[in-house]
């Protein structure tokens, strides 16, 4: 059964000549770190990504500190743990998908590395399921036991409760947390995660089209300069 279609809105970093808003970015990192990681992985992405995007080298380098990773086994096959560093992936928050059904009433917490990619609606998808809880089901509406209603979740019984609530985390821009500026961020986030790559590939876009179109104009006027004396 398909949801609800989500609301189109007018996504500023999606538009052909505009590169992502990095204040944005790192506010979204920011709800991503302080409530979507508690349950859900971001596989794909390691501490270094976030130098020179959203972080100092130094704020990047002590949040990889603050966790654990198993270093590689020693000659006797012993595993240590040590302090993360910048070449480290964001950390899962379950071992392993088991523990996190287990710890979700035995739904699994998609990882979000890819998740504009892969849900039709991307941005616009996201944004809606994540404030798109009502108060109370509709009359009528079956929510099976352990499920949530969300209008915009194909089947509309989804494992995953309203998250986001106004003033959740504190921005330190002072940026309003309201549900659906704290939504904004970390879809916009999480479309970075997807496409690291979309700023450097929209600036190489408008620069082809600008030398391209120079040397059309150029090949234009070298061709009627040529043929003048014929015509
Ligand atoms: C599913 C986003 C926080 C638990 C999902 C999905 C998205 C998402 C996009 C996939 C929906 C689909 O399959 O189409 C987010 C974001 C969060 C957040 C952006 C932070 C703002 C959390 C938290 C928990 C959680 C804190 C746990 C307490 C789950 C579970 C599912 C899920 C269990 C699977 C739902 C199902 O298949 O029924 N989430 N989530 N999420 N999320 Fe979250």
């Amino acid at each position: 059964e398909e949801g609800l279609h989500a609301t189109k809105y007018p996504w500023e970093h999606e538009k052909f000549t505009k590169t992502f808003d990095h204040q944005a970015l790192r506010r979204g990192f920011q709800v991503y770190r302080e409530v979507c990681a508690s349950c859900h992985s971001l596989n794909r992405v390691p501490w270094r990504t976030l130098v020179g995007t959203m972080h100092t080298v130094d704020e990047a380098k002590a949040m990889a500190e603050e966790n654990e990773y198993d270093t590689e086994p020693n000659d006797e096959g012993e595993i240590e743990k040590r302090p993360g560093k910048l070449s480290d992936y964001i950390p899962a928050p379950y071992k392993n998908d088991e523990a996190a059904k287990a710890a979700n009433n035995g739904a699994l917490p998609p990882d979000l590395s890819l998740m504009v990619k892969a849900r039709h609606g991307g941005c616009n998808y996201i944004f809606s399921l994540i404030t798109g809880y009502p108060e109370e089901p509709p009359p009528g509406a079956e929510v099976a036991p352990g499920l949530n209603f969300n209008p915009y979740f194909p089947g509309t019984g989804i494992a995953m409760a309203r998250v986001l609530y106004d003033g959740l985390v504190e921005y330190e821009d002072k940026t309003p947390a309201t549900t659906s500026q704290m939504a904004k961020d970390v879809v916009e986030f999480l479309n970075w995660a997807a496409e690291p790559e979309m700023d450097q590939r929209k600036k190489m876009g408008v620069a082809t089209i600008v030398i391209t179109s120079a040397l059309l104009a150029l090949s234009i006027w070298v061709k009627r300069y040529k043929w003048s004396p014929i015509k």
